[in-house]
């Protein structure tokens, strides 16, 4: 059995016309990191907060290590869950030490205790000579530090964690999301991080599950999300992404630049949709192609050292497509060029 189930869990607020989070289901193992990841009001934080206990879903089944926390009989009080959560803003009390802020949720243990167990989180976080200090003597970051401490003192069972470096700016947030993923892995602790940032998601997670109007999209790996799309919303997601039309014929797949040799098991005559990466193609120049040629519109640089070319593909009006190439700077507007996609990169987009 997994370690956390989420089941059909969904949440209407009154007076709003659509559901905030509607049908989600996903598992946790120990010691995993589970990203949702989703635009700005898509439902991360309603989800967040059933599980922690501050918000009744409608309807669904959460277990924590074979505990109901929540099903159709009974909603378990958020501190009765032994869930730890860390919200964006550190909310330390301002009038308590470092110290006392991580000792504040394990007040009822012996002093002797309570105090190793700060000392261990605080040896955990980096920051051992900060004990003494007030919330505002130390940085942002060791605010943020200081709070995942505390929530993590009373030895949860699960860590929940709201978009908690959004405030930081971004080199401080890339070398705490660094310590944190080491941290939590240390600690064992499962995790579920809302962000809405793909790179923070790409980077920290062991699973990603996107979320788009309270409807999962794709729950899977960060290479699954990336590599596999399940959808044209997912694939815009991570990045640029061309979205072609395809027709299935015996030697693979018809496209607007030319037929790709892909071995696919899919009826002949069969329309679909497929994505492509702007650099999963290969750009050749006028006088070594033979194929369909198409004219660049138009060459950025991009901070990667390549180049990316918006072609617009010959006799297919209103298609333009964008690829990478590897600097090569004598490819320049107005200059024709045959694209072809690297056969293996090609992803078909289910549903399509
Ligand atoms: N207490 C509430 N009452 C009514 N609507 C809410 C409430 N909280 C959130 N919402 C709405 O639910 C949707 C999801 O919000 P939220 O879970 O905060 O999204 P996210 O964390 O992804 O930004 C939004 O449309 C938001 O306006
Ligand atoms: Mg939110």
């Amino acid at each position: 059995m997994s370690f956390l189930n989420v089941q059909n869990l969904s949440k209407k607020y009154n007076g709003t016309s659509a559901p905030a989070v509607f049908d989600l289901s996903f598992t946790l193992e120990r010691g995993e990191i589970l990203s949702l990841l989703g635009e700005s009001g898509c439902g991360k934080s309603t989800a967040l907060r059933m599980i922690a206990g501050f918000e009744t879903p409608d309807g669904g089944l959460i277990e924590l290590e074979g505990n109901i926390l929540n099903n159709e009989k009974k909603c378990l009080s958020a501190e009765k869950r032994g869930v730890g959560i860390v919200f964006q803003d550190a909310a330390l009390f301002p009038h308590l030490t470092v110290f006392d802020n991580i000792a504040f949720g394990i007040k009822k243990q012996k002093a002797k205790l309570r105090k190793q167990r700060v000392e261990e989180m605080l040896a955990l976080v980096g920051l051992s000579d900060f004990g003494e200090r007030f919330p505002h003597q130390i940085s942002g970051g060791q605010q943020q530090r200081v709070s995942i401490a505390r929530a993590l003192a009373p030895k949860p069972n699960l860590l929940l964690l709201d978009e908690p470096f959004s405030a930081l700016d971004e080199n401080l947030k890339n070398k705490l999301l660094e310590d944190v993923y080491k941290i939590l892995h240390k600690a064992q602790v499962p995790s579920i991080f809302v962000t809405h940032s793909v790179h923070d998601a790409l980077n920290t997670a062991d699973r990603i599950l996107i979320l788009k109007d309270g409807h999962t999209q794709q729950l899977g790996s960060p290479h699954d999300v990336y590599f596999r799309p399940a959808n044209e919303y997912v694939a815009n997601f991570f990045g640029k992404t061309n979205i072609l039309d395809a027709e299935t014929i015996s030697q693979g797949l018809l496209t607007c630049v030319g037929t790709i040799p892909y071995r696919h098991k899919l009826p002949l005559g069969e329309k679909l949709k497929i994505a492509v990466r702007p650099e999963d193609f290969l750009v050749k120049t006028e006088e070594n192609c033979d194929g369909i040629c198409s004219t660049v519109d138009r060459v950025r640089f991009c901070d990667s050292g390549c180049s990316e070319l918006l072609i617009n593909v010959k006799d297919q009006p209103g298609i333009q497509l964008c690829v990478q190439c590897q600097g090569d700077e004598s490819i320049c507007p107005k200059d024709n060029v045959h694209v072809e996609i690297v056969p293996e990169k090609v992803r078909i987009l289910s549903g399509s």
